[in-house]
């Protein structure tokens, strides 16, 4: 998907998007903020910020005297997170439409770069994800962190099956595709051993992964929710309102006759320091 589409598709379900933060956006975006350990007066790079679920919590963390850039492509999410900050006073964060594979600190952060750089459920979106996150892992001074978070192996796994199951059954000719696992970006962070190797490629050391538990009661209003608020969303551009409705009724029917009670979210959250 282009960064055009990817845009596209997240400003559609910026409602839904932000009907799934407290559930879960938000429990990642406080436990990456809180592993970075963040202190006052540090200058935060937050990239794919979304509406800012590890954003703000930084920019509580970090104080009057720190910043915050939260950096997406998704306008709508962006409002959000301003709206967000505004009702929190907060004064030391800029959400800015840009995008992250292009971003050049402003003549605010400190010479050396950032203290940290954070982005949650972020890097795998990014076009040529490594060489993406290598240049922004050069925006931080020697001493800082990165922090990411990304799905843990196996989550939510039987539930995109259903859906792009369902999605198969109703739009002729799709195809998920037999991808190779080799080129998944996902699968450079779905276990702790593959994270902590890819934090350390970009010359980070002192890797720090925790998994975050998140298991949700699959109902349909959240099974739903997070189709229409994630990327999944993507699949159904284009078709007609009767297909897409066919297409709910046959996902929750699967994760009925599939007894996918449950969604799983796990989440692995990894901080490390740059020593470079
Ligand atoms: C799953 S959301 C996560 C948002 C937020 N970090 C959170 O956890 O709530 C992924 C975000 O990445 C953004 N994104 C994807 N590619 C991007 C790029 N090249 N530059 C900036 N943002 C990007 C999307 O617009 C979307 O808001």
């Amino acid at each position: 998907m282009s960064s055009d589409e990817l845009a596209a598709v997240f400003n559609a379900g910026a409602a839904e998007f932000t009907w799934l933060t407290p559930q879960i956006w938000g429990p990642a975006g406080q436990a990456l903020t809180f592993q970075l350990r963040l202190r006052p007066g540090d200058a935060v790079l937050d990239v794919c910020c979304g509406a800012g679920a590890s954003a703000l919590p930084a920019a509580a963390a970090v104080g009057p005297d720190g910043l915050v850039h939260a950096v997406d492509l998704a306008d709508d999410l962006l409002e959000e997170g301003r709206l967000l900050a505004s009702d929190r006073a907060l004064q030391n964060i800029d959400f800015v439409h840009a995008d992250a594979t292009e971003w050049e600190p402003p003549s605010t952060v400190p010479e050396a770069g950032y203290d940290a750089l954070a982005s949650s459920y972020g890097v795998f979106f990014l076009p040529h994800m490594d060489e993406t996150v290598n240049r922004l892992v050069n925006l931080v001074r020697p001493g800082g962190k990165v922090g990411v978070t990304s799905w843990r192996r196996g989550a939510l796994e039987d539930y995109a099956g259903a859906y792009f199951d369902a999605v198969g059954r109703h739009v002729p000719g799709f195809d998920v595709g037999a991808r190779d696992k080799r080129d998944d970006p996902l699968e450079k962070l779905n276990t702790a051993g593959a994270l902590s190797a890819w934090l350390t490629g970009f010359g980070t050391s002192a890797v720090e992964i925790n998994e975050l538990s998140n298991w949700l009661p699959a109902t349909p209003e959240l099974a739903w929710g997070l189709v229409l608020g994630s990327v999944l969303r993507g699949t159904l551009a284009g078709l007609a309102p009767g297909t897409v409705e066919a297409i709910r009724l046959e996902f929750l029917e699967l994760l009925t006759e599939r007894d996918i009670e449950t969604l799983d979210l796990g989440t692995l959250v990894a901080t490390a320091v740059v020593d470079r």
